[in-house]
């Protein structure tokens, strides 16, 4: 028999529970089981930032998380971005400085935006910026908080753009 569990998660706002095989990954349960296909699977080996998602508020790879360590978490893909036909300001953002062309990382890359922006606004890391200073987002700030997130098609500039446009 393979060891199962019951997982109770919120996906993007909704609440429920999955029966997972121990070994399921959250990328795994959110593509296969849930038929959320926004995060991409590039590596399965945390090395692209293409699956990456929101785990309680902060990026997380989900290839490298097993599903089962998580029962309570609130976890939001790209698809749990915009309200209702209001895009958030981010994918607006990504649109207007052409900050994609295949697409395949776009979804991580807006998660890790977002948690970046995030950690920035906490202060975090601590070295990054000094006591008291609001968090320095230059192009060189953004690219290093954004550097596990590949982009095969090097759309970099143009996302650096989108980040600091919404950071500003
Ligand atoms: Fe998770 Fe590449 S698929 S980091
Ligand atoms: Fe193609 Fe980034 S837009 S990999």
């Amino acid at each position: 028999d393979i060891p199962a569990t019951a997982v109770a998660l919120r996906i993007n706002g909704v609440p429920g529970t999955l029966l997972l095989d121990n070994r399921t990954t959250l990328l795994d349960a959110l593509r296969e089981r849930l038929g959320l296909t926004g995060p991409k699977k590039g590596c399965d080996h945390g090395q692209c930032g293409a699956c990456t998602v929101l785990v309680d508020g902060r990026r997380m790879n989900a290839c490298l998380l097993l599903a089962v360590t998580l029962g309570g978490a609130e976890v939001t893909t790209v698809e749990g971005l915009a309200d209702g036909d209001e895009l958030h300001p981010l994918q607006q953002a990504f649109i207007d400085h052409d900050a994609f062309q295949c697409g395949f990382c776009t979804s991580g890359q807006l998660c890790s935006a977002i948690g970046a922006l995030a950690e920035a606004a906490d202060g975090w890391p601590s070295h990054a910026t000094p006591p008291g200073e609001a968090p320095s987002l230059s192009d060189a700030e953004v690219r290093e908080r954004m550097s596990g997130n590949l982009c095969r098609c090097a759309a970099y500039p143009n996302i650096v753009g989108a980040v600091r446009e919404v950071a500003g």
